[in-house]
Formats: structure tokens, C-alpha cells, sequence
């Protein structure tokens, strides 16, 4: 054992006194570092999503992609990529149960040779919120309430649901989140979304809407509600327990990758703006293509170090995959990075091993608080002459990123698209496209959670706005919860593309 300095250390029992029964010493060095490095030990737990689990694995390609998009990995059919892949609860504080009710982050860090490539998701395709400005709203409401910390890690209370009833395009995400899908049976059986458009651009610089979706080839599996408040009691930990436990036996986690695609021309041939993160692109319209495979096949070293310091960011690119103008995707650009600045103490938590590119990294950023690279030379700017004008930039096809050049036109305005207006079409498609046992799982779970409800006028008013979605649902529930029934009829479904109407998302079975 030594000192942080490297002294080898003779005593780590006693500290130095003034003699058998006096006073600690000042001078007691080894003391002194020990207890303050101790002092100093915890950081801020991320704002949300900071329950989290991790491991390493490796993203296969199953076929090249070089039609659509000029990323590398995407290039050539086998090629594989070192990743990183944290699952989180959005709500509940780093301590909490691991099967309470609740979205599960899905974020996964690419190693790529161009440079790191993070997607941060969800595993449900929608979002509460369509603009980030909601978010801290959202985020106030869903948490534990102010005034008495209650309750911990769970959307059954007042707040939550009062948000809910004020902000209703949280419809089709709610439906999601009274289904099963959140309270998944484990990690591995659990799907995977980017929820928000991102763009695919080809070496011709030819662009597609794309989306994500990460599926498991175990399929898709819950628990029901008594098993995951039980299992909350009795092993806070199940879920991380199955991921660690799974890979130490060599039963990997694996999960396929696929894409739908939207032409660029055909971006207004829908009844929903492609921009809209409420809204799901039905795959019998879309069809998701399968390009790759997840395998997560090695545990962490140490937690602290990997999974509490990595820090994704959706705006981590490569060139190839570009942004769209999703609202929420834009707000999310700036706060990945502003609250890692706090989280992981300043500039250079991209130098901490978890977040450093496998790639060779150069530019003329210096300095900050525990800058850990040692920038020789003379010259830290560009562009310059002393230094043969090193570090320089790269042209498009040196492999430099080029923001894809997207057309944009119109007044500043803080409106959306007539259908960012539509709640409930999608809402409504999602609860017919439920088996009979799972709608009776969603009416169970608006009826244990609104039932947490104080304010009986939160309660009516929940009541209301999901009988949009469907007015015997809400009728149910309503008897459920002791309120009136909702009065007047369910709005009609407001799609008029054949295609919507017709479509419902793809249901897969769940046990
Ligand atoms: C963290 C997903 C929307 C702000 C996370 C994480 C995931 C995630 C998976 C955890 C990453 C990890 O494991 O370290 C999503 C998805 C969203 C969404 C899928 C919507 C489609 C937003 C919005 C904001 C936001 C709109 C803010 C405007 C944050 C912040 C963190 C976070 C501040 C903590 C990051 C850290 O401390 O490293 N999000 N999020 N998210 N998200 Fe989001």
C-alpha cells in the first residue's frame, strides 16, 4: 500500500497521536489523504435516468449499408464494432428498485473508427413531449414531489398525472406506459428505440429519414404487476443481477439492429409530421429493416468508472448519420453535454477511459480542471503556419463530417405542423392493437396508479382525456377510481391516409 504520491505506507490501523491517549496529529499524512479522498468520493447521480446497469459488447453488421449511408461501420457486412450499452430507469434515484414502473434507457456507445457514435433511447418508440423546452416540466412532475420527496421512483402520484392531464400529448406515451412494456421481465428481453428521425446520407450525399430499433432475440418478455412490486421488495436488484449474471455464464445478451427508411420525397406523405416524437412510424407502412446484432458479452470492471462516468450524447456522430429538425431531438443536443460539465466535474470527462474514442483524437482544445493529456508543442490554434497548420480539417471525403446541407425555409415561430395537434389517433391505435389480457393489464395499471391520486379533480381530469383514447376504457377505469364516467363521445380517429387508418402497430407477444 502507498500514498497517492507512491510512499509505501506502514501503519493504515492507527492514526498519529500525541502520545497513547492524546489528540490525532495534523501531520498524519496517510490520514489526512485518505479521509479526503473519501470526503470527495460521490458525484451528482445524473438529473434522470441515474439508476443504470452496463456492459461491453460488439455490433455486427449484417449486410452493407453503403446505399444509404457512408458511415463505416455500416460499410461492409461482418464488420465489428467495440460498443458500450447502459440501461437506466428514467425516474427513480441511483438506489432505487430495479422492476418498478417505469421507461427503461437503452443508450449504446459505438467505438467507431471514425469517431464515438452514441444512440440514446428509450425501450418505448414515443415520448412524453414533443419539445424539449417541456422537459423540465415533465422531469418536476415525474420525480418525487418537492415538498416531502414522495414517492421515490414511481408515476403514481399526483404531479405526474397532473402533468399528464395538462399536457396531452403525453397520451400515446402513456398508453405505452400503462402497457407491460414498462415493466420489462429483464434487460435482455427488452426492445430498444431512437425514438427521435435522424437522417442516413450516402456518399452522394443522397439523404433518407431513418429510424432506430433494437430487438431482442430472446422476443419480448414482462412481468406482471405482482411479480414487479414483489420482486422490488425481495431483489431491488433483479434486473442487474440477470444482466451480470447472464454474461458470467456466457449467455449473452443480443439484440438485432433495424431501420425504417422514409425517401426524403416522400417526407409529407403521412398524416403525422415525421418530426413528431409522439408518434410511432407504423411498421406495416415502414418496414423495419434488420442490419446488425447487439452482443453483450462482458461485464464492467468497475461500476464507478464505467457505467456512472460514461456520458452519451445523442449529438455524437459519425459522418453518414446526420440530425433532423424533431424538436425534442434539437433541445436534447444541448443537454447532454451541459449536464455532464456538472456531472463529471468540467471539459475533459471525454479524456475519462469510458468516453475516449478508440480512434487518434486531435484539436487545439486545452486545459481545464484535471486535464489528463499532455499537448506538446508550441502552437494551439488554427489555422497556423509554425506547425504546418496541424492539427487541419478534413474534407468530406477525407472523411471529415459535413452537416448534411437540408433546406430551410419560413419565418421564427414557435409553432409545429396541424398534426403535432393530434394526440390521440396513434394513442387509440396502440390500445386496439392490445390483446384482451393486456388491455385488461393497462386498466389495471391506470387504476393502481391514478388510484395513488390524491386531488379527485386530477383524477376526473385523467379520466377525461383518456376517454379520447378509448370512452370504455376511461369508463372502467372511472368506476375503478370512484370519479364519473367521462361525459360526451370519443374523438374520431383524425387519420385520412388509407395507410394509417388501416395500420396498427405491431404487436409482439408478450408473456
Ligand atoms: C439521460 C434517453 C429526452 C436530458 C438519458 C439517458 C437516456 C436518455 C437513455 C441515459 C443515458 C445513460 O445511460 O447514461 C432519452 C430519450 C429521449 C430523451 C430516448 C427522448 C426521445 C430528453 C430530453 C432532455 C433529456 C428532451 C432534455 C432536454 C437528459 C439528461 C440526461 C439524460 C440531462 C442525463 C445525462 C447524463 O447525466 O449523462 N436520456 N432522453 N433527455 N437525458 Fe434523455
Amino acid at each position: 500500500m502507498t500514498t497517492n504520491q507512491g510512499l509505501k505506507v506502514s501503519n493504515d490501523e492507527e492514526s498519529l497521536k500525541a502520545g497513547v491517549r492524546g489528540p490525532t496529529l495534523m501531520e498524519d499524512f496517510h490520514f489526512r489523504e485518505k479521509i479526503t479522498h473519501f470526503d470527495h468520493e460521490r458525484i451528482p447521480e445524473r438529473v434522470v435516468h441515474a439508476r443504470g446497469y452496463a456492459a461491453h459488447g460488439e455490433f455486427e453488421l449484417y449486410e452493407s449499408m453503403t446505399e444509404y449511408t457512408r458511415a463505416g461501420f455500416l460499410q461492409k457486412a461482418g464488420t465489428k464494432t467495440p460498443v458500450f450499452t447502459r440501461f437506466s430507469n428514467v425516474v427513480g434515484s441511483s438506489g432505487s428498485s430495479d422492476t418498478v414502473r417505469d421507461v427503461r434507457g437503452f443508450a449504446v456507445k459505438f467505438y467507431t473508427e471514425e469517431g464515438n457514435y452514441d444512440l440514446v433511447g428509450n425501450n418505448i418508440p414515443v415520448f412524453f413531449i414533443q419539445d424539449a423546452l417541456k422537459f423540465p416540466d415533465l422531469i418536476h412532475a415525474v420525480k418525487p414531489e418537492p415538498h416531502n420527496e414522495m414517492p421515490q421512483a414511481a408515476s403514481a402520484h399526483d404531479t405526474f398525472w397532473d402533468f399528464v392531464a395538462n399536457n396531452q400529448e403525453s397520451a400515446h406515451m402513456i398508453m405505452w406506459h400503462m402497457s407491460d412494456r414498462t415493466i420489462p421481465k429483464n434487460f435482455r428481453v427488452m426492445e430498444g428505440f431512437g425514438v427521435h428521425t435522424f437522417r442516413f446520407v450516402n456518399a452522394e450525399g443522397v439523404a433518407r429519414f431513418v429510424k432506430f430499433h433494437w430487438k431482442p432475440l430472446l422476443g419480448v418478455h414482462s412481468l406482471v404487476w405482482d411479480e414487479a412490486q414483489k420482486i422490488a421488495g425481495k431483489d431491488p436488484d433483479f434486473q442487474r443481477r440477470d444482466l451480470w449474471e447472464s454474461i458470467e455464464n456466457g449467455d449473452f445478451a443480443e439484440y438485432e439492429l433495424g431501420v425504417q427508411m422514409i425517401n426524403e420525397a416522400d417526407e409529407f406523405m403521412f398524416d403525422f409530421d415525421i418530426l413528431d416524437a409522439t408518434k410511432i412510424w407504423p411498421e406495416e407502412i415502414v418496414p423495419v429493416k434488420i442490419i446488425g446484432k447487439l452482443t453483450l458479452n462482458r461485464n464492467v470492471d468497475n461500476v464507478f468508472a464505467e457505467t456512472e462516468q460514461v456520458a452519451f450524447h445523442p449529438g455524437n456522430l459519425v459522418p453518414g448519420i446526420d440530425f433532423t429538425n424533431d424538436p425534442l431531438l434539437q433541445g436534447r443536443l444541448f443537454s447532454y453535454i451541459d449536464t455532464q460539465l456538472l456531472r463529471l466535474g468540467g471539459p475533459n470527462f471525454t479524456e475519462i477511459p469510458i468516453n475516449r474514442p478508440i480512434c487518434p483524437f486531435h484539436n487545439n482544445q486545452r486545459n481545464g480542471f484535471s486535464r489528463q493529456s499532455i499537448n506538446v508543442g508550441q502552437v494551439s490554434y488554427h489555422k497556423n503556419s509554425l506547425a504546418n497548420n496541424t492539427p487541419s480539417t478534413s474534407t468530406a471525403k477525407e472523411g471529415g463530417f459535413v452537416h448534411y446541407a437540408q433546406k430551410v425555409e419560413g419565418r421564427v415561430i414557435q409553432a409545429r405542423s396541424e398534426s403535432f395537434k393530434d394526440h390521440f389517433s396513434q394513442a387509440r391505435l396502440f390500445w386496439n392493437s392490445m390483446s384482451p389480457p393486456e388491455k385488461q393489464h393497462i386498466i389495471n395499471a391506470f387504476s393502481f396508479e391514478v388510484g395513488k391520486v390524491n386531488d379527485r379533480n386530477v383524477r376526473q381530469q385523467v379520466v377525461d382525456m383518456f376517454a379520447h383514447v378509448d370512452f370504455e376504457m376511461a369508463s372502467i377505469i372511472a368506476d375503478n377510481l370512484g370519479v364519473n364516467r367521462p361525459t360526451g363521445q370519443q374523438s374520431q380517429v383524425t387519420a385520412s391516409s388509407p395507410a394509417l387508418s388501416q395500420a396498427n402497430t405491431r404487436r409482439v407477444p408478450q408473456t
